[in-house]
Formats: C-alpha cells, structure tokens, sequence
C-alpha cells in the first residue's frame, strides 16, 4: 500500500538513514566544519572563496537526491574560509523540481548530522518591496511559509523527536546577532546602501508570478519572493541549528509589472553573476565573525 503522509516521518528518511549518509560524505575530508553554507540560484561563486576544497558529489552519496535546475551544480563542498573549516552545498533541491517538502530541506538533515551549527541560507529573490533594486541583498528577519500555510509545512508527517519537537516555535527563527554581523560586514566594505531586512515569501514555482499575484503577496506583507529557502529554515530550526538567510534581489517586481518584461531565469542568473564579487567578499568578512 502506498505511503500516506500521516506514515511518512518528516525527514522521509529514517534518523538512522541520514547519520549513514553523513557518516558517507564525512570520509571524503578530515574536516569537522560547524559552519553550514547553501549557495542560491547562481550564487555558487561563494564557492571560488573556499581553500583547500573538496568536493562530496551528491552521485556518490546513496540514495542522496540530485538537483536538475541550470546553475545548480550538485554537490556538498568542504574547505576554509578565512581560517575557518565550512561546508557549501552547491545545488539545492526545489520543491517545483518535484520533490516532496521532506525531501527538498533533507540535505539539511544531513549537515545537522555532519556537525553543523550554524546554517547560512542564500537565494536568488524577486524584489516586492518597492524599493529594492536588482543587485540589493535583504537579510531576511521573518518570513511567510505560503506553502505551509496551505498544507505543504516541510514538518508535516510523523514526527521523530530525536530529529527535533513535534511543534516547532518560529518566532525565533532568524539568527539577530547574525544578522547584525552581516550588516556590520556590508557597512564595513561601504555597501551598507545595498542592504535591507525584510520579510521574504515562499511560493511554489515553477512560474514566475502574475502581476496579480505580485500585489497580493505585496499586500500580505512580503518584501522578497522566491521559491526555496523556508523548508531549510524550517529544518535548520527543527534541528536547532542557529540561522541566518540572505536574499539577493534579482528582479524588481513592481518594474516587471509596469514593463510588462518577461522575467527569465536567465536575468535571474545575470544579476546573481554581477553580484558574485561583491559576495565573495562580503563572504569572507561574514565567515570570520561567525562563530
Ligand atoms: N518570483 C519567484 N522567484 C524568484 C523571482 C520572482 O520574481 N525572482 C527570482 N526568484
């Protein structure tokens, strides 16, 4: 009989299953990084910053799913940054691409189960807030679980408490001094103009979204909008790790609207590539505070 969601645990994966699979990506390097990277859409440049990397393919992990979007390149990375062991994961997993929440913030398992503690989240995000520009970078400080609320909560499913609790607080879930540590590093490089907080929204993709649904999504409060990142907080969170997300606004929303240009994923990739200098730099900065 097929799996409903009541029998599925919320990892999907058993807690054994995924200390093995850490256990498999941990023999590829001696280090025991507690510093957590998932590199957004086009974002992967974070990667040139790593010394000493070695890559953990996701092909080499069993049962390890893999990524099929264009800029995503499918692997976890360990290596230094600024003196300070880290792993990247290049490539995450979308739920458009067709996989069950449980399944897209599953990787996020693995970290925790590898040594992370601190979880750094970045995505490529369309710009609601109408003053964002392309090239902005909002650290997130809330966020709106749109999938969750409509009955695609990543946590839904039998609950293993040695994963985390059943009833997860998230008015909490942003890490502030992180996130003053980030603004701190921006100010610092004179880029602090670039930089907002604000709230970011999760729908499901894979279209862009209609300049209707634009204004409602900016009605209901949302400063960035994109197609990823929630079910990871939610995770990290769940598996009490500390979290910090960070936006880059790739597109201007309401510009969309009154052009009535066609957005692509291939403008998202421009931005995100303009961007990649600035980053890795930011990047470096930021990783030396953490701690
Ligand atoms: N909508 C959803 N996801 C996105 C967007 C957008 O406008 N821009 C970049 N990712």
């Amino acid at each position: 009989m097929a799996a409903t969601n009541s029998d599925m645990s919320t990892s999907g994966y058993s807690f054994e299953d995924i200390q093995a699979m850490a256990q498999e990506v941990l023999k590829y390097s001696s280090l025991r990084p507690k510093i957590g990277i998932i590199c957004g859409t086009g974002l992967g440049g974070i990667g040139d910053v790593l010394e000493d990397p070695v890559p953990v393919p996701y092909e080499v992990i069993p049962d390890f799913p893999v990524s099929t979007v264009k800029g995503h390149s499918g692997k976890f990375v360990f290596g230094m940054i600024q003196g300070k062991p880290v792993l990247l994961m290049m490539g995450r997993l979308h739920y458009y691409e067709g996989y069950p929440m449980w399944k897209v913030a599953m990787p996020v398992r693995v970290m925790k189960a590898i040594g992370i503690e601190t979880l750094i989240i970045t995505n490529a995000a369309g710009g609601l807030n109408p003053k964002y520009k392309p090239g902005d970078m909002m650290i997130i400080n809330d966020h709106i679980d749109f999938p969750g609320l409509t009955g695609e909560c990543v946590l839904i499913g039998k609950n293993d408490e040695r994963f985390g609790p059943r009833f997860l607080a998230m008015s909490d879930a942003y890490d502030k001094d992180l996130g003053n540590k980030f603004k701190e590093c921006m100010v610092q490089l004179g880029h602090g103009s670039l930089l907002h907080e604000g709230i970011y929204i999760m729908v499901g993709g894979p279209t862009f979204s209609t300049t209707a649904e634009y204004k409602v999504l900016r009605m209901f409060g949302a400063d960035a909008i994109g197609m990823s990142t929630i079910p990871e907080v939610v995770v990290g969170r769940h598996s009490n790790m500390k979290v910090f997300g960070l936006s880059l606004i790739t597109d201007a929303a309401d510009l969309e609207c009154a052009s009535k240009n066609k957005l692509t994923h291939e403008d998202v990739l421009k931005i995100a590539n303009d961007s990649a200098l600035l980053l890795q730099k930011v990047f470096v900065n930021f990783i030396s505070m953490v701690n």
